[in-house]
């Protein structure tokens, strides 16, 4: 009965957000509606051009997206062991959160970092409705992932790195939380993907690269099946 009503509370805002319809594809779709909805993204009122997560939290966990997001291939790349410290990046609604959680097994942790505290407050329900005892969301803020020093295995970032600025001095940050040979995992969209950011918010994969490289990482692109994105690797030295 509890797991019930939290899941009711859960999809709440998911299923009323499925009334703002709003990227690239689903306004190719809409035949009832000719002018494109305009991209959360686009949204001017958010901060730092940051959309709010109500607006497309329903895309998010949408049951469509396995077929394209592959979240059980993207864990896989990720390489984590039982045992490991992951960490979700940017963890949103928690899509990803299962998957890390297995992988890492019941001796590991998870520890999910988002900017926002609504969407924390999300994950926490989330992580009780899905039982997930490993994980831990936490709040951080914008420029500073808040991680101590060599004390994380793995690093996941999906469809977040294009959002975050000064990602050079980020990447350090990250690279200082890694252990000795610990790996970042950039998964973000291609730029001619029909699914994703506008793309004047997308960042190409030689970008990616640049970034990660220039501040000390090992960095190679993941062979993936995903139609929609690429894999960025960066290896702690
Ligand atoms: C497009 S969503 C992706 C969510 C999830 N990774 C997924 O693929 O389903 C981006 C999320 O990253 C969060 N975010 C953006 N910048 C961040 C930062 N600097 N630190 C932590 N979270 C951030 C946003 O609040 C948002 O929930």
């Amino acid at each position: 009965m509890i797991r019930t009503t939290l899941e009711a509370i859960l999809l709440l805002p998911l299923v009323t957000a499925l009334s703002l319809g709003c990227n690239a594809r689903s306004s190719q779709n809409a035949s009832a509606t000719p002018a494109p909805a305009p991209h959360p993204e686009d949204s001017s009122g958010s901060e730092r051009g940051l959309p709010e997560l109500s607006t497309y939290a329903h895309r998010l966990d949408d049951p469509s997206r396995d077929q394209w997001q592959r979240p059980e291939e993207v864990v896989a790349l990720l390489g984590c062991r039982p045992g490991m410290t992951a960490v979700d990046l940017g963890a949103g609604t928690g899509y990803f959160l299962r998957y890390l959680s297995a992988a890492v097994g019941p001796q590991g942790r998870v520890l999910a970092l988002e900017l926002d505290a609504g969407t924390v407050h999300l994950l926490s329900d989330r992580i009780e409705v899905e039982g997930l005892p490993n994980v831990q969301p936490i709040l951080v803020a914008p420029d500073d992932p808040a991680l101590r020093a060599q004390s994380v295995d793995r690093i996941l970032i999906a469809n977040t790195w294009h959002h975050i600025s000064g990602r050079e001095a980020y990447a350090a940050k990250l690279l200082a939380a890694l252990r000795p040979g610990g790996v970042l995992m950039i998964v973000d969209f291609r730029m001619d993907s029909p699914e994703g950011p506008p793309p004047n918010r997308r960042l190409t994969r030689d970008t990616v690269m640049g970034e990660l490289g220039s501040v000390g990482f090992e960095v190679r692109v993941l062979e993936e099946s995903l139609p929609y994105h690429y894999i960025v690797a960066g290896q702690a030295p």
